[in-house]
């Protein structure tokens, strides 16, 4: 009987599998280096926080005065909207359902909740975010082609979810 430890056998296959899998974590680690710092390409991150028991009345939020503002007229717009059950607020209209910019406009959407958790998907736009109560989620997308592009609730906020919508029109 020999003292000495015996030697752990790996199988070449497994032993290539292990390499593999070690090489895979390293490209990631790679990847995710230089998207984010030579690529700039970040998370949505923090922007802002706000009172959701206030937001849509305190006078200086944006959120009380909901819609679009023109930033470089024609060019750049901030658009200021307020989800809420069930539907969102982009105008002092409450009824208003649609945001219109000119084509080729570059919109900064600056988005929160007054109540619970929404969600806001553009339709056809990579453009896809929670939104929080007391959180502020920005956004922006430069619209180059005309049409009806449609945001979604997609976080289930109770029974009026599926008819929570409303739309930017790119004239
Ligand atoms: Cu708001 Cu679902």
């Amino acid at each position: 009987m020999s003292s000495s430890s015996p030697k752990l056998q790996i199988d070449p296959y497994e032993r290539g599998w292990m390499y593999f899998s070690l090489g895979l974590l390293a490209a990631f680690a790679i990847a995710i280096t230089v998207a984010g710092l030579a690529m700039g390409i970040q998370l949505p991150g923090f922007e802002q926080r706000v009172d959701p028991r206030t937001v849509d009345t305190d006078p200086n939020s944006p959120w009380s005065k909901p819609g679009l503002r023109e930033v470089v007229p024609g060019k750049e717009y901030d658009a200021y909207i307020l989800a809420q059950i069930w539907r969102y607020s982009v105008s002092e209209q409450p009824a208003q359902k649609e945001l219109e910019v000119p084509l080729g406009a570059t919109v900064t959407f600056y988005i929160t909740s007054k109540d619970v958790q929404h969600g806001f998907l553009l339709q056809n736009t990579n453009l896809n975010v929670q939104v929080v109560p007391g959180q502020v989620a920005k956004l922006t997308y430069t619209f180059n082609q005309a049409g009806r592009y449609d945001f979604i609730c997609h976080e289930y906020c109770g029974t009026g979810h599926a008819a929570m919508f409303a739309t930017v029109v790119v004239k």
